[in-house]
């Protein structure tokens, strides 16, 4: 039998606060209009003064045990995808393992920006599968407001705060991950960046995007990555039961959903309440869609995103 990570459970939190595209409107020059009809985005939520990314992750993750029924002593493996990390260093993955309680095994972050829950989710099932791990808690969390320049409409708008987590335990069997596939291209820098960090210019810098040539870059890769797994697994498209695809821009979901002939049912979508939430963007919508019934056991659902370096990923799981 094969030694797999099943997805036990999983649990999102989103800052309380919500700003919706006219809020905007107020004090930029956008329209909800804009907004909607380039990226289906109708609002975002925006984390609190004093509410850091591993608040958010620290909910996140309650919510995932919990979900899971697993006490949180059980996990020996916590690997948080994040580009806002609270501090420089350490990793903000053990701030949460203190707020959880954890005192063994080893906690730490996974940087690909909006593709960092795909590689974490990589990461912590190779840690399982070599039988370095049994319990591990995967977590996409971001303040990604906190990088946005609100003086650029063409990013302020597209992003927002939030965390989700999923719960994966060792198991024999049929169930769990059955492929990650992770690809990168650092050419691709300049499409994508923040213009600041520790070792270049000593400031934490904002978000720079050319939007087209992402969207461009996104179509092509995420439909090429979404390939590369079903054929991993011999599989057809009409053998996926449900795309939990990186939520950035309604119109690259649906091109997706399309180009691989998935009718709207079967494609999660919180784009239009989340916005862009970068590495928290899937954990989000798998949350939203195990916690509300729709995706069941041994379904299989494929994962998908893309973000700056540029870094993608694609995962095959049977839940
Ligand atoms: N409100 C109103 N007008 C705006 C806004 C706004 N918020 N932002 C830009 N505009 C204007 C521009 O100034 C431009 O005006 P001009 O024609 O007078 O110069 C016009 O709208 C068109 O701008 P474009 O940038 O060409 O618009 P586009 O159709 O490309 O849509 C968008 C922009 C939504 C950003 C799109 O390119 C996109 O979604 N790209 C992909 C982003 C993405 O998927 N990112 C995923 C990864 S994110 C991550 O990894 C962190």
């Amino acid at each position: 039998m094969t030694r797999r990570s099943v997805i036990l459970g999983a649990g999102a939190y989103l800052p309380e606060r919500v700003v919706t595209n006219d809020d905007l409107a107020k004090q930029m020059d956008t329209t909800d209009e804009w907004i909607v009809q380039r990226t289906g985005i109708r609002q975002r939520h925006v984390a609190a003064e004093g509410e850091f990314t591993s608040h958010l992750a620290a909910k996140a993750s309650e919510r995932a045990l919990a979900a899971a029924g697993v006490k949180a002593n059980e996990v020996d493996l916590i690997v948080l995808a994040t580009t806002t990390p609270d501090e420089t260093f350490p990793a903000t993955a053990t701030r949460v393992q203190a707020m959880l309680d954890i005192t063994r095994g080893a906690a730490f972050d996974v940087q690909a920006v909006c593709a960092g829950f795909v590689y974490a989710l990589a990461v912590a099932d190779n840690f399982i599968k070599a039988g370095q791990a049994e319990t591990a808690l995967v977590i996409g969390a971001e303040t990604f407001t906190r990088i946005l320049d609100w003086n650029d409409r063409g990013t302020a708008v597209l992003f927002g705060d939030g965390a989700g987590a999923v719960v994966l335990r060792a198991a024999y069997g049929d169930r769990g991950v059955l492929s990650t596939h992770l690809h990168s291209d650092g050419r691709t820098h300049d499409a994508l960046y923040v213009d600041g960090g520790p070792s270049s210019t000593g400031k934490v810098g904002h978000v720079r995007m050319a939007g087209k040539e992402v969207f461009k870059h996104a179509v092509s890769k995420l439909a090429q990555v979404i390939q590369e797994a079903l054929d991993a697994n011999g599989m057809a498209a009409k053998e996926i039961d449900w795309l939990v695809p990186h939520q950035a821009n309604r119109r690259i979901i649906d091109g997706m959903a399309e180009k691989y002939g998935l009718p709207k049912e079967k494609v999660v979508v919180t784009v239009d309440r989340h916005a862009n939430t970068s590495a928290a963007s899937v954990p989000l919508a798998l949350a939203e869609a195990i916690g509300d019934g729709r995706i069941k056991p041994g379904q299989i659902v494929v994962i998908e995103a893309i973000g700056g370096g540029l870094a993608w990923g694609a995962a095959l799981v049977r839940m």
